[in-house]
């Protein structure tokens, strides 16, 4: 029988802890969870194959018409299979839903896979600008209208705060 993919919200403490080990088993070194953070998120979908889980992605701790995307983790053995754009679709539909009118995510320069998934779900680059946490990293930031008419510079001056924008080379 072909399995049966379910995306559902975090409901209990069991499954926010799930979904925190499953975004603590990332093999790329990205840094440590706070998952004080996680626990507040507005939305933690999770997904599940057959029961198991497989992936996660969240809509960060906030309020208001302006969120944040984040914590979208595929497990490794199941990825390239649509599980990510499950995850982002579900996540887009449910902040239009409530209202929201702008999303925006940040991918490091790095991850092909995470920023073409945004792109793919129709999100745009809206720029690079310096890790705050002093790396050097660059963080390329993404945006997704859900209305016509933003001024969507306006709406992200204040998560965009005093961060260091990074020139295109050449
Ligand atoms: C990013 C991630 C969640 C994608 O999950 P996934 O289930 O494999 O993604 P999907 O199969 O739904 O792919 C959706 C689209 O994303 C893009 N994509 C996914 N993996 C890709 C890869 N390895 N290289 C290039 N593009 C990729 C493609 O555009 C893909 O569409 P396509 O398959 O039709 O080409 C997964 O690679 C992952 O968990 N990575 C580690 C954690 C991470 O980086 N999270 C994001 C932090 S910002």
């Amino acid at each position: 029988m072909t399995p049966t993919l379910t995306i559902s919200p975090a409901c209990c403490d069991a499954d926010i802890a799930q979904a925190a080990e499953l975004i603590d088993s990332r093999d790329d070194n990205h840094h440590p969870l706070d998952r004080a953070a996680l626990a507040k998120a507005r939305l933690l979908l999770l997904a599940r194959l057959d029961g198991t889980l497989v992936g996660c992605g969240a809509i960060k701790a906030g309020d208001g018409e302006v969120a944040e995307l984040g914590y979208l983790v595929v497990a490794s053995g199941f990825r390239r299979l649509g599980i990510g754009a499950r995850l982002t679709k579900a996540r887009i539909d449910w902040a239009r839903g409530q209202g929201i009118k702008l999303l925006w995510a940040t991918v490091r320069a790095e991850n092909q896979a995470s920023r073409d998934n945004l792109l793919k779900a129709g999100w745009q680059f809206y720029g690079d600008y310096l890790s705050i946490r002093g790396t050097g990293n660059t963080i390329g930031w993404y945006v997704l209208p859900l209305q016509q008419g933003l001024d969507i510079q306006a709406l992200m001056a204040g998560p965009i705060g005093n961060r260091t924008p990074v020139s295109p080379p050449g």
